[in-house]
This record gives C-alpha cells, sequence and structure tokens, in this order.
C-alpha cells in the first residue's frame, strides 16, 4: 500500500468515525431523497444502498481509494487481457466467453455443447455431474435457479465430496444404460473428483463426456476426442461457469436459455468496462463491503437470498469472494495491513428467519445483510409473492428501527445496516448479470485492497498434506514426524 493509499485510508476512517456516532434513521430523516440518491441500476438489477452507513462524504473517500488503488488502470487491463494473475503469470478473460464478440475458439466450444445438447438428450434420462469447487457450484446454481426452464424428464444429480455417500445418492435408483457422466476439473487432477469419476465409470454409464483445461489428460482417462469440450487456464475454476464447465446447463437447460445467460452477463461487463466509478454498481457495492469490513469493522456479511432458487448463492459466493480474496499478502507478496474481504455466510429467507435472524437483531455484533429479491413474476401460490416481499422489507426496516423496550429482552438496537437488490426477474439474463456482477465487485474489492483475486496458493497445503496421510490411512506407514495429536488420529482411523 503506497502513501496515498494510507492517506486515503485515513480520509476514509475520519469518515466512519463520524458515522458511526450517527444514526442510520437520522440520514434518511436529513435527507428526503435519500433513497433514490443511493439506488443505483445497472442491467437486470437494482441496488438500494440507503440503509448502509455511507452518505456523499463516505462515498466521495471511497471514490478517493479507487482512484488511488489505480482501480480504472486495473479495470482496463482486465478486459485488455494483460497480466492481472501475477502469480500465475496469467490474464483473467471468463468475460471473454460471455463476449458477443469472442474469438472464434469461444464460439466454437458453445456450438458444440449446443450441437452435444441436441444429439445426447434423445439416448439418455439422467446425467450424473461430477466436480468440486468452481467445477461444481456455479452449475449447480445455473440449474437449481432455473428449474422452470430445464428439459422436462432429465434427471441431473451431482457430486462434488469424497465422501462416498455424495456419489452413492448421485447414481441411486438410475439407469446407467441411459445416463451421461460429466467429468469436470479444469486441471483434471483433483482427487476428489477422480475418485468420484473412477467409480462411476465402473458403474458403467452409457455416455462420457468431460469440460476441462487439461484435455490430454480426459482423453488418456479415456473420453472420447468428440465428448472432451476444453477451455482456457486464463478462466478460474471459480470464474468459469460459463465455459463448458456448464455442460450440464447448455445440455439441462432447453435451448438458447445457457446463451441468454451469457448475454445478461455480457451486458453487466459492458457496464462495469464503462461506468464512472459513482454510477458502476459493482465498483460501488465493492467499495461498500471494504467499508462495512475495514472501516466499520465488521468482519463478516449475511447473504439472504429471499427467493427459494437461489438457495445455493451463499454457497457460490462463499467460493468466489473468500477464495478471491482471502488473502493475507499483496499481489507483490507484502503483508496486508487491511483485509480484503469478510467472511460471506447465508441462506435462504423466510426459513433464515427462523433461524439465525435472532443473532442478526440482537446478537452483539453488528452484522451487515445483503437481502435479495426477485422483483419478475414468482412461481407457485400467486398470494405468496406479497409475503415474500413483506418480509424482505420488514427484515431489513426492523434491522434499522429496531424497537425500544422496559424489557431488555425484548428490546432490539437497530440501527444496522443492509443493501436491498433486485433482479428485475428469474430469468437466465438476469442470473447472468446478477452473477457478473458479483464477479465485479469481487475483483474491485481486490484491487481496493491491492491483492490478486485469480490464485489460490491457500488451499495447496492441505492437499499436499492429505496425499501424504492417504497411504497410513490406508494401512501403510504413517509419514515421520507427525504431530502427536495426527498420529493418534491416523491410528484411531487407519483401515
Ligand atoms: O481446491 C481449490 C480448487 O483448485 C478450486 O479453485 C477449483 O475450483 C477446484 O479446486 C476444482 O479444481 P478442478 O476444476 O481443477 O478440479
Amino acid at each position: 500500500m503506497n502513501t496515498t493509499q494510507n492517506k486515503t485510508w485515513a480520509l476514509v476512517e475520519a469518515e466512519a468515525a463520524r458515522l458511526k456516532r450517527t444514526l442510520l434513521a437520522d440520514l434518511f430523516a436529513a435527507d428526503p431523497k435519500r433513497a433514490d440518491v443511493l439506488t443505483l441500476s445497472a442491467p437486470h438489477l437494482i441496488a438500494d444502498f440507503s440503509k448502509q452507513r455511507v452518505d456523499a462524504g463516505a462515498l466521495g473517500a471511497l471514490g478517493a481509494l479507487a482512484d488511488a488503488a489505480d482501480f480504472g488502470a486495473w479495470r482496463a487491463k482486465l478486459f485488455a487481457g494483460e497480466i492481472v494473475n501475477p502469480s500465475e503469470n496469467r490474464p483473467a478473460k471468463h468475460w471473454e466467453l460471455r463476449a458477443d464478440d469472442a474469438p472464434a475458439e469461444v464460439k466454437d466450444t458453445r456450438a458444440r455443447m449446443a450441437a452435444f445438447a441436441l444429439r445426447i438428450r434423445p439416448e439418455i434420462d439422467s446425467i450424473v455431474h461430477l466436480g468440486i469447487g468452481g467445477s461444481d457450484l456455479g452449475p449447480r446454481l445455473i440449474l437449481d435457479a432455473l428449474k422452470p426452464l430445464r428439459v422436462a424428464g432429465l434427471d441431473v444429480r451431482f457430486a462434488a465430496n469424497v465422501d462416498g455417500a455424495d456419489v452413492a445418492d448421485a447414481i441411486e435408483g438410475i439407469n446407467p444404460a441411459r445416463a451421461l457422466l460429466i467429468v469436470v476439473s479444469k486441471t483434471f487432477k483433483t482427487p476428489e473428483t477422480l475418485a468420484n469419476a473412477n467409480f462411476v465409470r465402473a458403474w458403467g454409464p452409457a455416455h462420457v463426456a468431460a469440460a476441462t483445461a487439461a484435455p490430454e489428460k480426459a482423453l488418456a482417462w479415456g473420453v472420447p476426442a468428440e465428448h472432451v469440450f476444453g477451455f482456457r487456464d486464463w478462466v478460474g475454476g471459480r470464474y468459469s461457469l460459463w465455459s463448458s464447465v456448464s455442460l450440464v446447463c447448455a445440455v439441462g437447460l432447453r435451448d438458447g436459455n445457457f446463451e441468454r445467460l451469457l448475454s445478461g452477463a455480457a451486458k453487466m461487463d459492458t457496464h462495469f468496462r464503462d461506468a464512472p466509478f459513482a454510477q458502476n454498481l459493482p465498483a460501488l457495492a465493492a467499495a461498500i463491503q471494504m467499508w462495512n469490513r475495514e472501516a466499520l469493522a465488521h468482519g463478516s456479511y449475511a447473504i439472504i437470498p429471499y427467493a427459494e432458487r437461489l438457495r445455493l448463492l451463499p454457497a457460490y459466493l462463499q467460493q468466489l469472494e473468500m477464495e478471491s480474496n482471502g488473502k493475507g499478502v499483496s499481489r507483490e507478496g507484502a503483508p496486508l495491513q487491511r483485509s480484503a474481504c469478510a467472511v460471506t455466510w447465508g441462506a435462504a429467507g423466510t426459513s433464515a428467519q427462523h433461524s439465525f435472524f435472532q443473532l442478526l437483531h440482537q446478537g452483539v455484533d453488528e452484522i451487515p445483510v445483503e437481502f435479495i429479491l426477485n422483483a419478475g413474476a414468482h412461481e407457485g401460490p400467486p398470494a405468496h409473492r406479497a409475503k415474500v416481499f413483506a418480509n424482505a422489507l420488514a427484515q431489513a426496516r426492523a434491522l434499522m428501527v429496531g424497537k425500544d423496550s422496559s424489557e431488555p429482552h425484548r428490546a432490539f438496537p437497530g440501527n444496522r445496516a443492509s443493501t436491498m437488490l433486485a433482479l428485475d426477474a428469474l430469468s437466465p439474463e438476469a442470473l447472468g448479470a446478477f452473477l457478473a456482477f458479483y464477479e465485479h465487485r469481487t475483483f474491485t474489492q481486490a484491487v481496493l485492497a491491492g491483492v490478486n483475486p485469480f490464485d489460490q496458493w491457500g488451499v495447496e497445503l492441505g492437499k499436499e498434506m492429505a496425499s501424504a496421510l492417504l497411504p497410513a490411512l490406508e494401512g501403510g506407514a504413517a509419514p515421520a514426524e507427525l504431530d502427536a495429536s495426527t498420529a493418534t488420529w491416523v491410528g484411531r482411523l487407519a483401515g
């Protein structure tokens, strides 16, 4: 962090010190236009930040922080395909996978996926998708979110975990003679995915396909060349749902819907690339995330989709945000003075209201909340739509206004911040724009903190240790120099 950045952080902290002494409700009283002024729109999305503890002064300081971090230059580098992942010496071009003017290679893979979908559907009743992390969470979310657009009668199963229960459930009750196995792994060497893939292949599915950035490994494993769908190493795993990683969506959604998702995301790319900071939804949302985490010291935030079809969003965002920005050193390797992200957690409302909302309303620490609404058509009983909205709006308002009571247990402190985000519909285009919004918010947070959001060295050590321990747990010798606790557990569990 350079001197200008340190100076602008001091500005941000001064604004935070001022606003910490202010009640959110008083900010509304002081400015009748507050709700309008702090509501921003972007393709398919609107976001109301007026219940966040920010005002013009705070946003001005955050804008200065973005300038000091060279936000404009880093954004330009991203879209120019320059190296933005220095530890792996790579660009990050996931946005190119959804561009209208994508390179021929990308368009060719999209066309092969669509043609494969048409060809394979009459021959299958089920798909077993095997992958983990970015090779699982995105496609799983898309298919769950867009359930009404799925191909009728096609049973889609996912397994990620190396706990055998997951893969056992995935094949339970389905006929291998009418099944398609899709193995998804960028590296095609992730042990969990390969263990599951070997097991399911031995069960005898009629068709096998793969999505990978290591096509030679998929071919060597026995996938026929015409069923291998590649992508490049400049697509990070958690940014890969726009690639052949979503082959299951191209087959499992009715024709054209996967392409509609891509086009919605491309519109958000244009917004993020071209809009100035103050009107740029992902950029401003990132600044507010950093404000909450660092200026106001909120260690986590809760993401609550008031839309059952978005129930998998928290799991997807946990990887996107925390694998990208859960870093302790800058892109140059210097220790960070400030975190690049908060802990992401949450669950779908209204169900979550009946579990952890107690803590959000009356717990000692404030945890900012991000409410998500589907402002378009809803499924199921028509009368339920208003009930969902009433609950979401009531929770955000209750967090902010609180309630006095002479009985301490019944009092609500209030003055707790939230954002209200609404998709214009739960359509493929809106979902694409929405997920691209989070990718760009994550990227902007990384720029503000000075970290590389496209590597994930922090997952390596545990992987190495697991492979070193495996032989001992399979009955062989334990590695030398284990700590006493691990050695005892190996002894207890070895079989
Ligand atoms: O362990 C982390 C990770 O490398 C993620 O970044 C990635 O999404 C996941 O594993 C799966 O990797 P692959 O697609 O190579 O199997």
